[in-house]
């Protein structure tokens, strides 16, 4: 069986199931937030250390004005209703990309990453503002600056996943089959499952049967 100690997930499909069920896109974020909970959960119950949540990447700024406003309340209001009860589970946050929102939320943000610092059960890597193109240049710039040996041991130094163990398991939902600029160096070998659920719509069952499947299957890195 695989062992399993990180699972990264493309959390997609909120607007379309707000849409269907709420005649609202925003909806669809509100909802998507009980499945991060029950994810949350059901990782630790996994014992699975690493857990990289998809919430907001480089090319999510050209939605309009209105709903990114309501996805960054939505995480504010949800960081300061849970990070005393994440702080309490022994997680860990710690966010990927860059913190450069309203002064309110950068604040916050940074208080729950020194907050959970010390934790060790489940690292939750947030990625919000995150691309993966803009991870790597700026990889290689600091590379170029320091003067150092391009070599993967030097790059991923330099990555905001330095520490963190590549994600043996990536999960996209909501019936897509593409990447969009996630972890495209740190995905190199992982596992893919597409679920064609929307996220609001995924659950602890349907979480559990990936990660059966997932530890049944036989990787090779390319050996044979
Ligand atoms: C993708 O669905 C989802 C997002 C861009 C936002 C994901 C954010 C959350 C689940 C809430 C974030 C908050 C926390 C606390 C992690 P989409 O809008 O692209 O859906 P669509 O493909 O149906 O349009």
């Amino acid at each position: 069986m695989n062992p399993l100690n990180h699972v990264a997930i493309i959390m997609d499909g909120n607007g379309r199931w707000g849409l269907k069920n709420k005649n609202s896109r925003n909806a669809g974020h509100r909802a998507g937030i009980d499945t991060v909970e029950k994810i949350i959960n059901e990782t630790i119950k996994n014992n699975i250390r690493f857990l990289t949540l998809y919430a907001f990447s480089t090319e999510n700024w050209k939605r309009p004005k209105k709903e990114i406003k309501f996805l960054f309340n939505l995480l504010e209001n949800f960081l300061n209703d849970k990070i005393e009860d994440l702080n309490k589970q022994k997680i860990k946050l710690k966010i990927i990309g860059k913190i450069n929102f309203s002064t309110r939320l950068n604040n916050l943000l940074r208080f729950s990453e020194k907050r959970t610092t010390k934790n060790r059960r489940l690292q939750i890597n947030l990625a919000l503002n995150y691309g993966s193109k803009v991870e790597l240049i700026d990889a290689f710039k600091q590379l170029k600056d320091n003067k150092e040996v391009i070599n993967e041991k030097n790059l991923k130094k330099y990555l905001q996943t330095k520490n963190v163990p590549d994600p043996d398991l990536l999960i996209r939902t909501g019936n897509t089959k593409r990447l969009s600029n996630f972890l495209l160096w740190q995905l190199a070998y992982s596992e893919i499952f597409f679920e064609k659920k929307l996220w609001p719509d995924f659950n602890e069952k349907d979480y559990n049967k990936i990660i059966r499947k997932y530890k049944n299957i036989k990787r090779n890195f390319g050996n044979i």
